[in-house]
């Protein structure tokens, strides 16, 4: 029969995760199906689970607007999760429904795959630019895997003060307004882009500017659409390491199918091959 997998969210008709798990099913060899199920929201989210529940599904990822929405009816939610307040991938496990949040993780493996060295050293001093919900599991990911010192830049103080609480006793955040950020940029090694700005069709904004970035620093933008955010452009103007968002959306998938299917799966080629997918939208 093979493995049921699903994305419940709204709108998903244009989502990239069924490209994904197709071409991971075809790389493992295993048999299976990942569908879409688009939930609109004048629909019961409970009704729709307990449909989902009853068609024999192995497992699902969780999008936008349900990521919270969705834990009051699994039966456990894992430890990152619960911190994120928020659960992207959801797997059957001896009856039991139990959530994960792949996306910090997916962050970290994506900059693990294409700077190894860089991130070995673990007091690089990091900027986290936003303060959403990437930007969290981006910040928690980054922290639990011992980088002492990651501030972060956003538009509302607030919400990074929230997310800097997160913090371990080792981590050291500073809080700072988008124009501080920008003034200080040349102090950072790392600068991770987390906000929306930039994205289609607003290609021509930018958080912030990049004037002083010097060009031992990688810079990453999550965006993905476009792929060359007018961010990065600024970044590669100046000489700067670049980071694409794309590569955050395969890996955050790979944790995911290997939650589900206890394989993990070896995805440096599919860089290439989504690029040219995205590129082609
Ligand atoms: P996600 O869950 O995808 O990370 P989100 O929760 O909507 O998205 O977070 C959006 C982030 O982008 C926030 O940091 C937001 O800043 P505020 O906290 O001040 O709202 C930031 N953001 C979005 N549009 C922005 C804009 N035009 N200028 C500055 N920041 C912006």
């Amino acid at each position: 029969m093979g493995y049921r997998f699903k994305l419940i969210g709204y709108p998903i008709k244009h989502s990239l995760s069924p490209w994904i798990h197709e071409q991971f099913l075809k790389k493992s060899k295993l048999k299976g199906i990942y569908s879409i199920f688009e939930i609109s929201p004048e629909k019961s989210l409970e009704e729709s689970v307990q449909h989902l529940k009853r068609e024999e599904t192995d497992g699902f990822n969780v999008t936008v607007p349900y990521k919270q929405a969705i834990i009051p009816f699994l039966d456990e939610i894992d430890d990152t999760a619960r911190n994120m307040g928020a659960v992207n991938t959801v797997v059957k496990k001896n009856n039991r429904w139990i959530g994960y949040n792949t996306d910090g993780m997916g962050y970290l493996r994506s900059l693990e795959n294409k700077y190894p060295e860089f991130v070995q050293n673990k007091n690089i001093r990091i900027l986290l630019i936003g303060a959403g919900g990437a930007a969290r599991a981006i910040y928690f990911a980054l922290n639990h895997s011992g980088f002492t010192a990651i501030d972060i830049a956003n538009r509302t103080p607030g919400s990074a003060r929230e997310i800097s609480e997160l913090a371990s006793n080792s981590c050291k955040s500073n809080i700072l307004s988008l124009g501080e950020a920008e003034k200080c940029i040349d102090q950072y090694d790392l600068i991770i882009q987390t906000t929306s700005v930039g994205m289609k069709p607003h290609v021509n904004e930018a958080i912030l500017s990049l004037d002083r970035l010097t060009s031992d620093t990688i810079v990453s933008d999550i965006v993905y659409q476009p792929l060359q955010t007018k961010f990065l452009q600024q970044a590669q103007n100046r000489g700067a390491m670049l980071h694409y968002g794309h590569t955050m959306l395969l890996y955050q998938a790979q944790y995911a199918f290997e939650i589900w299917t206890d394989r993990q799966l070896s995805i440096n080629d599919l860089d290439v091959k989504l690029k040219a997918v995205l590129e082609g939208r």
